[in-house]
């Protein structure tokens, strides 16, 4: 029992030190919201496709063409050619406004959907990165385009505050109406592929079942699998309940020809 003994050992003075670390701990975290790690986890990997891009280390890497242009996706721990050096305020600001502490644009980076994301959200979601285990990895960065970048953003409180407002919430930041269309009827070519019509048009008749087992296992009701450009292993990881929220907004949209 060396490991009971040596707590048990360190006696009465050490167990008065704990205490008084975390009264210090607490206090100092009281005016300020406090940080769900798990939270920032979960947006980064099942509602916010961070993950997709940046890679299960989050390490970055991955290059994106296009029209012409490669860009790699940033290292986003604390490990070298990572984000230390930027400051909370920085990576909000890269995150929703898709503009990097030296005042140059991020390519690919989805922020246009991002800028609706909630202060506590964004907290979380870096409070996570923090805790990431360091990657030393360099990443080339974009050539920054041409002229003065401006914040990207697009705002639909209205549509938000309603009663389907986590569906919107989901699939706006979950990337559905980047891909699929504003009005999820699809249409844009994804790759190689069309992204389909996801609205009631599209997909009326599949059941919340059917819904969530193609995001859960990639198979579609008629037994297709989904090609991974639809990022359908980081969406089944959303709960089910966040599932249904985003299924409800799904089946509230007409699509199709209207
Ligand atoms: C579609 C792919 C994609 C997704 C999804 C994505 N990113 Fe990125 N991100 C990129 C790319 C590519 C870059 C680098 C762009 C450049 O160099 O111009 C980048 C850059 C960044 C930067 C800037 C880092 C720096 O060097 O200052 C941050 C911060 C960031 N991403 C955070 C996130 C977070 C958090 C999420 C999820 C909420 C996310 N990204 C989702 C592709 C993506
Ligand atoms: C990076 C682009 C991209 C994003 C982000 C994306 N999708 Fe997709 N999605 C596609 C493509 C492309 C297909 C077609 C895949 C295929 O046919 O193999 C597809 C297929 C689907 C299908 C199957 C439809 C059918 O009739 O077969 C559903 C349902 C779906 N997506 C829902 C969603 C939801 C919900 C979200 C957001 C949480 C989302 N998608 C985000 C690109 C995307």
């Amino acid at each position: 029992m060396p490991r009971s003994g040596s707590w048990r050992s360190a006696g009465p003075a050490a167990f008065v030190l704990l205490c008084a670390a975390s009264i210090a701990l607490s206090g100092a975290a009281s005016d300020t919201p406090s940080l769900d790690i798990a939270r920032g986890r979960h947006i980064a990997t099942a509602l916010a496709g961070c993950a997709d891009c940046h890679g299960t280390d989050f390490g970055g890497g991955r290059p994106f063409t296009r029209a012409g242009q490669t860009v790699f996706a940033a290292n986003l721990t604390g490990g070298a050619g990572g984000v230390a050096a930027a400051s909370d305020g920085d990576l909000a600001r890269a995150i929703r406004t898709g503009i990097r502490s030296d005042g140059t644009r991020l390519q690919v980076m989805p922020s246009r959907e991002y800028a609706i994301m909630t202060d506590a959200d964004v907290n979380d979601l870096i409070a996570f990165l923090r805790s990431l285990r360091p990657v030393d990895r360099s990443v080339a960065r974009g050539a920054a385009p041409a002229g003065t970048p401006s914040p990207v953003g697009q705002e639909s409180p209205a549509e938000r505050s309603g009663p389907l407002g986590t569906g919107v919430y989901l699939a706006t930041i979950g990337g559905c109406t980047n891909c699929h269309a504003a009005n999820l009827a699809g249409g844009a070519r994804i790759g190689e592929i069309v992204a389909p019509d996801i609205s009631h048009a599209g997909i009326g008749n599949w059941s919340f079942a059917d819904f969530a087992s193609a995001m859960r296992t990639g198979r579609t009701p008629d037994g297709r699998l989904l090609a991974r450009v639809m990022p359908w292993e980081s969406i089944g990881k959303m709960t089910d309940e966040e599932l249904r929220s985003l299924y409800d907004f799904l089946e509230s949209k007409p699509g199709g020809a209207s």
